[in-house]
């Protein structure tokens, strides 16, 4: 899909359809919506007074053959209430609009932008929200629909600021192309994504990116003694495999922090001899999301050049319930040497977790964020809705949840207090891999990664409910979603 900025009048310029949004308030017709009423005859006006055109959020209004307009259709966006609006909303006010045009056949499209909105956060997130809201998760279906859009353009953006336009029409689109790298991955069946599978897939993205890439086989992993993730990856037939990607800065200062990304990916999650009922047991492919994502992370990463240097540490293995796998009971020592008692094999998420924290410690990180699709109990307290974030000391995870307000993924604190430490206590090891007691699941799973984490500014995110949808939103796919992609890598630009 090519995007492209264009300076001449709107009005003039050819396409299947033009897209703009209007706002819930008394005068809806301001700037270049009054502009367009007008020469539609207040057309538009008598929409509003019908009630077909309220400015709700997301609402969509389509009128054809607009009078004034080369354009063949002209739709409308709902934009909300002005006062609730921000930039990062035009995300899914482009991608809303997009997958709209896609199922009429439009090729060629373009995006007038108003009044408020004309500077580069404007564009970056339109584009991030064109091309996100472009990715199908089709791809092992033989016939395609074959209903692809061809362009966008870009109007109504101030002309004056032309090389900052670009750069972050380019800065979008290497973060969206990034989360739809990420999806692809989420999205592999377990066959077509094992965990020498999924090394490989880094190994091409980091050639292409021009990132450092280390890939760490069965016989390394044992050397550096890894007996937590070892414990989980003896289930399985297939071996598994630790991810090393590095960024590093030009020019790197000498005790500057460097931010370590650490993603579980668990390419299946049978539970292992904990078994998981077999009723939605397929999803479990997606148990490597937090894997993707710090890949889709540093992919963004590698383009756009962040100050801080970065490292992602991805475990990844199958859980599976071969005839050597770990039993409940089962006593694990980790890389770090803290020992394990293995009360639930489905509870191997924190597991691979734990050595992948450490090594990343070890390897010089600073400040470490995870991703994982963890817990059940996620979903319980959130729904799909929020991300569940996790962290200490507080003032990290804050500075990280501004990032995430910027871009407009929905993220919510959760608590870590020390009690729920007491939960994992064992009455035969150090610590247990599930809590003692009734609830908490999400929590008493944080504590467990942070039990390695030590002393290290660290954040955790429950992605288990948000990595993937069932249902498709207005802006995006049902499927893998690519969520906290965009705040990972706004934050590394920010540190
Ligand atoms: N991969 C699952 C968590 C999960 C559940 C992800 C649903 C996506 C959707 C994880 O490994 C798991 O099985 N967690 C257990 C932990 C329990 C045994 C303490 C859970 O949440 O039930
Ligand atoms: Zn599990
Ligand atoms: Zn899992």
């Amino acid at each position: 899909m090519q995007i492209q900025l264009e300076n001449q009048p709107y009005p003039s310029i050819q396409a299947d359809a033009l897209v703009t949004y209007v706002f819930d308030k008394e005068d809806k017709f301001d700037g270049v919506l009054g502009d367009i009423d007008r020469a539609m005859n207040g057309r538009l006006a008598s929409l509003v007074a019908s009630g077909e055109i309220s400015g709700k959020a997301l609402e969509i209004v389509l009128i054809h053959f607009p009078e004034g307009l080369a354009a063949q259709k002209l739709l409308l966006v709902g934009a909300g209430k002005p006062d609730k609006f921000a930039v990062a909303d035009l995300h899914k006010i482009a991608g809303t609009a997009l997958r709209q045009l896609k199922t009429r056949g439009a090729k060629k499209i373009v995006f007038l932008t108003r009044e408020g909105e004309r500077g580069p956060a404007a564009a970056q997130a339109v584009v991030e929200g064109l091309i996100a809201a472009d990715f199908e998760s089709d791809k092992y279906r033989t016939e395609k629909k074959n209903r692809e859009i061809d362009s966008v353009t870009l109007a109504g953006f101030d002309a004056g600021l032309g090389a900052n336009l670009n750069a972050a029409i380019e800065q979008g689109r290497v973060i969206a192309e990034s989360q739809n790298f990420a999806r692809d991955l989420i999205n592999e069946p377990a066959n077509k994504l094992t965990p020498r599978m999924l090394a490989a897939r880094a190994e091409a993205m980091a050639k292409e990116a021009g990132l450092g890439i280390e890939i760490l086989d069965e016989r390394k992993i044992a050397e550096l003694k890894m007996g937590a993730l070892i414990g989980v990856a003896q289930g399985s037939v297939e071996p598994p495999r630790v991810i090393v990607v590095r960024y590093t800065p030009a020019n790197p200062r000498p005790g500057a922090p460097v931010l370590g990304l650490v993603g579980k990916a668990v390419t299946f999650d049978t539970g292992g001899i904990s078994i998981k009922p077999a009723n939605n047991m397929e999803k479990m492919k997606y148990d490597m999301g937090g894997g993707a994502t710090m890949l889709g992370a540093m992919r963004a990463i590698a383009a756009l050049k962040p100050s801080v240097s970065v490292i992602a540490v991805i475990p990844a293995t199958e859980n599976m319930p071969g005839g050597r796998a770990q039993k409940p009971g089962d006593v694990q020592v980790a890389m770090s040497g803290k020992t394990i008692e293995v009360i639930n094999t489905d509870a191997e998420g924190r597991m691979v977790l734990a050595d992948g924290v450490f090594y990343a410690r070890q390897l010089g990180c600073t400040h470490l964020i995870d991703a994982a699709t963890l817990t059940g109990a996620i979903e319980v307290a959130l729904a799909n809705v929020h991300v569940g974030a996790f962290g200490t000391p507080r003032e990290y995870l804050d500075t990280f949840l501004e990032s995430a307000k910027a871009v407009g993924e929905k993220m919510w604190p959760m608590p870590i207090d020390d009690e729920y430490q007491q939960m994992i206590k064992s009455d035969i090891a150090d610590i247990r891999n599930t809590g003692s007691g009734k609830g908490g699941g999400a929590s008493t799973g944080a504590w467990f990664i942070k039990e390695f984490a030590g002393d290290t500014p660290w954040i955790h995110l429950d992605i288990a409910s948000t990595c993937w949808v069932d249902e498709g939103r207005p802006w995006l796919a049902k499927g893998p979603t690519g969520v906290a992609i965009r705040s990972i890598v706004d934050f590394a630009l920010k540190m």
